[in-house]
């Protein structure tokens, strides 16, 4: 089994290496425009090998997309990051030239590959790859949503004071501040959340999970890496696995949720096909309210994507 990661930068590697620490295949290349970038990155994560105890082999190449042939899944994270000022619209034209073309290079030589999008972006991104992969939508995915809620339970518990391996919680709609959490969804061992903290300090987490990415942009002056990376891995592994596990993914919409034509975030079932089924909560009017309010947003960056073709 392999895995091709285009884009060796922090996200890229990071998602390798916890690929490969986790054994989630057998191979996984490596592929970065920058000549040797992808070569030293796959051969400093192979020379941890002996000391994490993985057998995972990993190949780096610059441009040679001969390399990634019948790759099972491959993650897109090819792109510039989103820097200090920057909203991740602004990154729009740019990367979108980027995914177009690592999307023609993977399908050609991986034609029944599944795609995970990480790019940003993210919703319109994976839709630039959606049109440009010509291959069903249950096989285009972006990654967005695992992030967003393990942001969103990391600062649970330490609100809680509990573990984050107890913290269940779901989140629909974009990759962007309009995001919405869903507390009514969110559970810490099957107790509603509701019930351990306030709502004061609930709406608070909230709005910090979806000001998430931003708070770190500010700190590092470039978007984060650690949990974007191993979101995007738990996601490859869920496919390759055939785990079916539920995960909020960025989905293409077909009158889900009342909405069509829109890559949006949504539960879904993610197995060896890829979306296996899109599931539809029963939102309750602010819910949705938000959720339409967000696909609004998404909508508007998808036009300026269509219009720049
Ligand atoms: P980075 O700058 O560290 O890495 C990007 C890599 O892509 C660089 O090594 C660059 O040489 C490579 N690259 C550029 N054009 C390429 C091409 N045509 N073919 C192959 N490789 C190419 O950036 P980082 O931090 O890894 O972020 C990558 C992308 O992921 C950005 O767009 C960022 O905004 C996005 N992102 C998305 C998240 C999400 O939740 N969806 C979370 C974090 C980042
Ligand atoms: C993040 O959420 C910027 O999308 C990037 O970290």
């Amino acid at each position: 089994m392999k895995v091709t990661v285009v884009g060796a930068g922090n996200v890229g590697a990071t998602c390798a290496n916890v690929i490969a620490q986790k054994e989630i295949v057998n191979e996984v290349v490596l592929v970065d425009i920058k000549e040797g970038t992808a070569q030293g990155k796959a051969l400093d994560i192979w020379q941890t090998s002996g000391i994490n105890n993985y057998d995972t082999r990993l190949t780096g190449v610059t441009n040679d997309y001969t390399k990634t042939a019948g790759s099972e899944v491959v993650v897109i994270t090819s792109g510039l990051p989103r820097k200090p000022g920057m909203s991740r619209d602004d990154l729009i034209s740019t990367n979108a030239e980027i995914v177009k073309s690592v999307t023609e290079n993977v399908i050609k030589y991986s034609p029944e590959t599944i795609l995970i999008i990480v790019s940003n972006p993210l919703d319109v991104m994976t839709y630039c790859a959606y049109l440009n992969a010509h291959i069903p939508s249950s096989r285009v995915i972006g990654m967005a949503g695992i992030l967003d809620t393990a942001r969103f339970r990391a600062f649970l518990a330490e609100a809680i004071d509990c573990s984050p391996k107890d913290i269940q919680a779901m989140l629909l709609g974009g990759h962007g501040d309009t995001m919405v959490p869903l507390p009514r969804y969110t559970t810490v061992s099957g107790i509603p959340v509701t019930e351990l903290i306030d709502d004061e300090r609930l709406n608070a987490i909230v709005d910090r999970a979806k000001k998430g990415g931003g708070e770190l942009v500010a700190l590092m002056g470039t978007s984060a890496w650690y949990a974007p990376g191993a979101a995007a891995a738990q996601m490859v592994e869920s496919i390759i696995r055939d785990q079916k596990r539920i995960f909020p993914v960025c989905s293409w919409l077909t009158g889900q949720y009342g909405l069509k034509d829109i890559y949006l975030g949504v539960p879904v079932v993610l197995g060896k096909n890829g979306i296996e089924k899109i599931i539809e909560l029963k939102l309750n009017e602010e819910e949705m309210k938000l959720v339409n309010e967000s696909a609004k947003a998404v909508k508007e960056v998808m036009d300026v994507l269509d219009n720049l073709k």
